[in-house]
């Protein structure tokens, strides 16, 4: 059997250990021959393979980005995309089935060539943890670890200088790195896509954190509306799944927050560096297992599904489960961290 392996979407701190593991479980249990493909659904379109052993995947747990690189690309894109296409190329290169490691973008293409014939299967990716068929999803824990380390150090110069720091987190359209940071970090208040506030709640907030003397730390998920707003701040464009690139809100909520408290304040935008680096230790054990798994699922001819984390075991589930509805923060988790603002 011949097993292509992708990384597709914005990558994530893990994706080399699931590839380790699912090239070591493959090869010496399964008798599985691998090859890699490079920059996601763009390798598969355009037949861009190489071969994978056991020696290109040697050290690789700890190591962040991918060795396979990444790229936004549609498969239906293109005049060599579409199912049918990627039939050819597969069958001119003995492929039987590809593991695609991604998010919701990439899960959804890979559902779409499933329903088209193609034989692939998931690993779920995304640092945003906005899969609902995943309980965890690795490098969101790692996000967290990376965004909490910045958030301690800017409130110390905020302590320093009085004033209000804004930390923007990503996450999309959800607020889990900024729920799970903000909590870790001491935030006085956080503000996620799942909860609309007035700019007046949030700047209450504020206040009250420094009436007590304290430099306040206010956590944005990029995704986050203030009552009132449509969708959330983009100008970036779209990308190409048509999405809208997020970022740029705690840039607008800095000025209003001075405006309204009196109290200076300043933004940082954490961005691409919550993805980079070495995986935290939670994040290499739960990747490699879902690469283990992968492995295991191609050989079962598990198509169309995508492993996941159920509780701390993996199990198997659909596509369709998978896609659709998006892991949001249910409203008591928020109600919990709002206990600790101000
Ligand atoms: O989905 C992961 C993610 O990092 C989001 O949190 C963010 O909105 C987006 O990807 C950024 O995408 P890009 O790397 O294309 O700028």
């Amino acid at each position: 059997m011949k097993i292509g392996i992708l990384t597709s979407g914005g990558d994530c701190p893990g994706l080399n250990a699931v590839i380790r593991g699912a090239v070591l479980k493959g090869t010496t249990t399964h008798n599985i021959e691998f090859v890699g493909i490079r920059d996601g659904w763009r390798g598969v379109v355009d037949g861009d393979f190489f071969p994978l052993t056991r020696h290109e995947v040697k050290g690789l747990s700890k190591i962040g980005g991918t060795i396979l690189g990444t790229s936004r690309t549609n498969p239906y894109e293109g005049p060599r995309g579409g199912a049918e296409n990627i039939s050819k190329t597969m069958y001119g290169h003995r492929i039987d089935g590809i593991i695609a490691i991604g998010g919701e973008g990439t899960l959804a293409a890979a559902n779409r060539l499933a329903k088209d014939g193609i034989d692939v299967l998931g690993v779920p990716k995304t640092i945003d943890n906005d899969l609902r068929a995943t309980d965890y999803s690795f490098g969101f824990d790692t996000a967290v670890n990376i965004a909490t380390d910045a958030m301690d150090r800017l409130r110390t110069t905020g302590d320093s200088h009085k004033r209000c720091m804004v930390a923007e987190v990503m996450g999309r359209h959800v607020g889990w790195i900024a729920l799970h940071a903000g909590m870790a970090a001491g935030a006085h208040v956080v503000c996620i896509p799942e909860v609309p506030m007035t700019i007046d709640e949030v700047a209450e907030q504020v206040t009250k954190a420094f009436d007590r003397g304290r430099a306040p730390l206010v956590v944005v998920s990029e995704g986050f509306t203030l009552k009132g707003m449509d969708e959330a701040y983009s100008d970036k464009g779209l990308d190409a799944f048509n999405r809208p690139r997020l970022g740029g809100i705690g840039e607008v909520l800095a000025p209003e927050i001075e405006r309204i408290t009196g109290i200076e304040t300043r933004a940082t935008v954490l961005g691409h560096i919550q993805r980079g680096g070495s995986p935290s230790a939670f994040d290499r054990v739960l990747a490699t297992r879902l690469g283990l798994a992968a492995a295991d699922a191609a050989v079962e001819g598990a198509w169309g599904q995508m492993v996941s984390l159920k509780g701390t075991d993996i199990v198997r589930v659909s596509f369709e489960e998978a896609l659709g509805e998006l892991h949001t923060v249910p409203q008591e988790r928020f109600d919990e961290a709002a206990a600790l603002f101000g």
